[in-house]
Formats: C-alpha cells, sequence, structure tokens
C-alpha cells in the first residue's frame, strides 16, 4: 500500500504545521458550505496541536468539532477526551464551535445509541478528519481484538461501541465508513515505535492492524 508519509524534525514543529494545514482546509470548506466538520483524537499526542488550532481564527461558529473516539466516562475524569478538548481546543478562537459530545451520562454506551447516531450524523460528512494510532495500530478506538471490530470496520452504523482488552473503560469509536467519507484525513504519530507499528500495519488486514482501514488516502505526518 502507498501512502503519504510526511516527516518533520521535531513534533513542536509537526503540530504547528498541521493547525495550519487543518485551519486551511476547514477555511476552504468555509468558503462554498455553511458549515464545516472536524474530528480529532484524544490520547496524549494532539494536545499541542490544539493549542496552536484553537488559536486560529478561522469562522469557528460555523464549525462542529467532534471526537474521533471517546472513553465512556464523564467529563469530570482525568481520562475523558471530551475534557481535553475544552481545556486545549476549544479555547480563544475556537470556542465558538459546536461540541458533539460522545458521553451521555447512560452507564452504558449501548444504553444510548440512538442519540449517539443522532449526535454524529448531524455533524456528517466529516471535512476534516485527524487521527491518533496506537503502537498495537489501533486508530480512533478501532482496537485489534475489540468486542466490535469487525461491524465497525464494515458496518453502516456511524459510532460503534467497543471494549478491548487493550482499552482500560468502555469506547465509542467512529466507524470505518465514516472515517474514509471525510473530506481530507490525516493521521498524526510521533516516535519510533509508531513508526515501526505503522510500516508493519501497511501489509496487514484490518482486522489485525486497524489503522490499515484509513491508511489509502490519508495524509501521515511523523516526527521522532
Ligand atoms: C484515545 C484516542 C486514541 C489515540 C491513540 C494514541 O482516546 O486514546 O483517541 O485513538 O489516538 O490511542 O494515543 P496517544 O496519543 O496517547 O499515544
Amino acid at each position: 500500500m502507498s501512502i503519504e508519509i510526511i516527516e518533520y524534525p521535531d513534533a513542536e514543529l509537526m503540530m504547528l504545521k498541521l493547525a495550519s494545514i487543518i485551519s486551511n482546509a476547514l477555511k476552504a470548506t468555509l468558503r462554498h458550505q455553511d458549515s464545516a466538520s472536524l474530528a480529532v483524537p484524544g490520547g496524549s499526542t494532539p494536545g499541542p496541536l490544539f493549542d496552536a488550532l484553537g488559536a486560529i481564527d478561522l469562522g469557528w461558529d460555523r464549525v462542529n468539532v467532534l471526537l474521533t473516539d471517546e472513553r465512556w466516562v464523564p467529563e469530570d475524569s482525568p481520562r475523558s477526551n471530551t475534557a481535553l478538548l475544552r481545556e486545549r481546543l476549544l479555547v480563544g478562537p475556537a470556542a465558538k464551535a459546536t461540541l458533539i459530545p460522545f458521553f451521555t451520562g447512560a452507564a452504558s454506551p449501548e444504553d444510548d445509541l440512538t442519540t449517539l447516531y443522532d449526535r454524529v450524523a448531524s455533524a456528517l460528512p466529516l471535512s476534516v478528519c485527524l487521527l491518533g494510532m496506537g503502537a498495537d495500530m489501533h486508530t480512533a478506538s478501532l482496537f485489534p481484538g475489540g468486542s466490535a471490530l469487525e461491524d465497525a470496520l464494515t458496518g453502516e452504523a456511524p459510532v460503534w461501541p467497543m471494549r478491548a482488552p487493550g482499552a482500560d473503560e468502555p469506547r465509542v469509536t467512529l466507524g470505518a465508513r465514516v472515517l474514509n467519507d471525510a473530506f481530507q484525513r490525516h493521521l498524526v504519530i510521533t516516535g519510533p515505535e509508531k513508526r515501526e507499528a505503522l510500516e508493519r500495519a501497511r501489509h496487514l488486514p484490518p482486522t489485525t492492524a486497524p489503522v490499515a482501514a484509513i491508511l489509502p488516502d490519508t495524509t501521515v505526518h511523523w516526527a521522532p
């Protein structure tokens, strides 16, 4: 599989460049559409990108922001990706964006699936989708060995509950169809371990290496 990989000398520069790429894509979308949708990952990698992106004035009041996946925890949990968005992205000019949260307060994601479908459907198709990846080759919460992995890779539903050995708590994740329908897709990774995992994933099926499902037409951004 041939994919475009952009290598940066360091992560700081990569995050600034990505903020510029994503903001330009959103601005271009807003020139010919009333609204745009941006999906972003949680986890430990994208914080500095959020700091830079949220500071760019681009007409955020017409932008929907959602996560590619969320841990099923309330926003006062340190594990909440939504809390990360509120703290790092939706500040400054980006505070005007419309956040589409996943966690509903229900005991489990299966209890509120219709609400989740409606929320995600309101933001589709994605204009820009940024993804992260784990060293186990998961992306979003499409985990190897995940309870609903095959359905989430091939099914029609926009969002799927997921449980996995590599995830601490129940998750919800956008499905591969929604991720692949995005007009523009980027994957951001750092460090040699993830770079090696990416190389392995290129030659494996998505059931083993879920990130392989979204690699075609995705621009990969890597820094040591
Ligand atoms: C999450 C993410 C997940 C993340 C990867 C990489 O909730 O954990 O959305 O898909 O992008 O696990 O995580 P790190 O950036 O923490 O390595």
